[in-house]
């Protein structure tokens, strides 16, 4: 009798588990079967537990998701202030290819064709994959938990999804293909960075800003001690606060400096060297906030570097990150300022150009208005220099010549990868790779 219903028994007990587990506020998918019947610690919140803002509380309150004081120690010591303490990654031997990924935040609006386009051959040959997150269509394939947070949400999200298969670099940027604070040597362009990227530096560093210039952002641009309110970087006064809450054992730096802009590329070792727990730690942190979607992004414009190599400070030289990083190799610091000289001077001629043009442009004007051809006085004021348009389109030509070609040289030079270690500081031996 008892035999024949020990099945029933059975599914009956196991569904009340479930319920009750259910019930508790665990979400029932595969993942989370251990935790369920209590069989694990499972992974934490999931993504929909995330998303919903519910059931994320409990897991911290026990602190689950922060190491203990001992663990955090094991990853954070010794700190060196504009140097990450970490031991050098290691590069794979010369000539070997690296697997990357470009993490991109999108709103649907935003078109990120020029990501294929642009990037299509390396995409192609499998050498660079894509992982670009709708943050505003649920429907997408790839979207965050919830749209807030601006991209914190969508490079977190992409660690915390990946963390067990991530490539050898991660490159986060933004879904504008040119923006004013992306490298101007490589004509402010997103798809030029990610193609000319040094997996090697990134590999060795651990952690590389994609923006080699340090205006703003270097030497020094947080101070989270600071009290007075500065409507250039809101986000300084509050990050105190902040602080406490996400990096709860350590004291708080007194500066923390870095390029701006929040684009950047981890390797993988880098990553790993943080438990996931503390990233899904850090997007909970996102996603219960009450600070502004632009205060509690900025909070971390300035903190990825602490994160990733413990340094609070993270600004390397301008010409190493360029050959280093991107092989535009100068040869000397004067070199490669000369290059800014020119294209400053060029942007002058630009500009008078542009002046003279308005001035040739209201003179016609007026002549077309004036119609028995008599020449109003005071327009004789803007007549332009006579012939000064040709001298500067010329004196443009030739200046944009100049900068095409040093920059191909430069190139030509990035491909010598003796001649990028010396450009960059470091020791190089023959056999070794870039
Ligand atoms: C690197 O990748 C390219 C493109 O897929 C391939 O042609 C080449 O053989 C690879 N090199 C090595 C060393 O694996």
């Amino acid at each position: 009798m008892f035999r024949r219903f020990l099945p029933f028994i059975l599914v009956g007990a196991l569904s009340t588990l479930f319920l009750l587990s259910v019930f508790s506020g665990r979400q029932l998918s595969w993942r989370n079967i251990p935790q369920l019947i209590g069989l694990g610690e499972g992974y934490g919140p999931t993504v929909e537990q995330i998303a919903s803002g519910e059931n994320i509380l409990p897991d911290l309150r026990e602190g689950k998701t922060q190491p203990d004081e001992e663990e955090w120690r094991t990853f954070k010591e010794p700190k060196i202030e504009n140097m990450s303490p970490y031991p050098q990654g290691k590069t794979k031997p010369a000539g070997s290819n690296y697997t990357k990924t470009l993490v991109v935040p999108r709103l649907k609006s935003e078109p990120v064709g020029w990501i294929e386009k642009e990037l299509g051959d390396l995409i192609e040959s499998k050498l660079l994959k894509t992982a670009v997150y709708t943050v505003d269509d649920r429907k997408a394939k790839l979207h965050p938990p919830k749209n807030k947070g601006h991209e914190v949400m969508v490079y977190l999200s992409f660690i915390i999804d990946n963390y067990e298969d991530l490539p050898d670099v991660s490159i986060f940027m933004h879904a504008h293909r040119f923006a004013w604070h992306n490298n101007e040597i490589m004509d402010t362009d997103a798809a030029q960075m990610v193609r000319h990227l040094s997996p090697e530096r990134v590999t060795r560093e651990g952690y590389m800003n994609l923006r080699c210039h340090w205006d703003p952002g270097c030497p020094d641009h947080i101070h989270p001690g600071e009290t007075t309110r500065n409507s250039d970087k809101q986000e300084e006064v509050i990050l105190g606060d902040c602080w406490s809450e996400l990096f709860p054992f350590e004291p708080i730096p007194t500066v923390l400096a870095q390029p701006c802009c929040a684009q950047f590329a981890v390797s993988r070792e880098t990553i790993l060297r943080i438990p996931k727990m503390r990233y899904i730690f850090m997007r909970d942190w996102i996603t219960r906030t009450e600070l502004s979607d632009y205060l509690s992004g900025r909070i971390f414009e300035y903190t990825w570097q602490y994160i990733f190599s413990a340094a609070p400070i993270h600004c390397p030289s301008m010409s190493a990150c360029y050959c280093d990083g991107y092989g535009l190799c100068f040869g000397t610091p004067e070199n490669f300022d000369r290059w800014f000289e020119t294209r400053f001077r060029l942007n002058e001629y630009k500009e008078d150009l542009r002046v003279w043009e308005e001035k040739a442009d209201k003179i016609e004007q007026w002549r077309k208005d004036t119609k028995d051809g008599k020449f109003l006085e005071e327009a004789e004021l803007f007549v332009p220099e006579y012939g000064k348009d040709v001298k500067l389109r010329n004196k443009i030509r030739e200046l944009q010549a100049d900068l095409d070609k040093s920059k191909k040289e430069a190139f030509e030079r990035g491909k010598d990868p003796e001649q990028r270690a010396k450009e960059s500081g470091r020791e190089w031996k023959e056999g070794d790779g870039f």
